[in-house]
């Protein structure tokens, strides 16, 4: 068991949702395909991959397409218990810092992240990964 309870079997199904999200990767521009998974408080699982713009500064991350997959689909509630990444280059990945800042409205500070680290996959807690995420006193709801 983890910080947030949630169970070893959700976690490896998150890892293997993450993968198969990678392979709908749109990376003509990097190669590289990534997937993630969420798992929300409402106990569903989604996911996201990049999609890359010729553009290059509109390419969006797997990441930060889950959390829009997820408010979309389950709205503004959702909470995020556990987040997993993924890619198809069997290289290191963890979540850019653009995308810890996006995660960091949803996810609860111990939600566990996996994601594929030099040799393996580590697993870090939110707020070990983002430590210091920028807040806004005037927030709503
Ligand atoms: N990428 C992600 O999907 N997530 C990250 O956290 C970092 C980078 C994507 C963006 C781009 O399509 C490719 O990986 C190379 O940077």
């Amino acid at each position: 068991m983890n910080a947030t309870n949630v169970s070893e079997a959700a976690l490896a199904e998150l890892m293997e949702q993450a993968r198969q999200a990678a392979k709908h990767s749109y990376s003509p521009y990097s190669g590289f395909k990534v997937g993630a998974a969420l798992l929300l408080s409402n106990g569903e699982f989604v996911t996201g991959t990049n999609v890359e713009n010729m553009s290059f500064g509109l390419t969006i991350c797997a990441e930060r397409s889950a959390v829009m997959q997820a408010v979309s689909r389950f709205g503004p509630q959702i909470r995020i218990h556990a987040v997993a990444v993924a890619n198809l280059n069997q290289a290191a990945s963890p979540p850019c810092g653009a995308c810890r800042q996006v995660l960091s409205e949803f996810t609860l500070p111990q939600a566990p992240v996996i994601f594929p680290a030099a040799e393996s996959e580590r697993t870090m807690e939110f707020t070990e990964l983002l430590p210091m995420a920028f807040e806004l006193s005037t927030k709503q709801d």
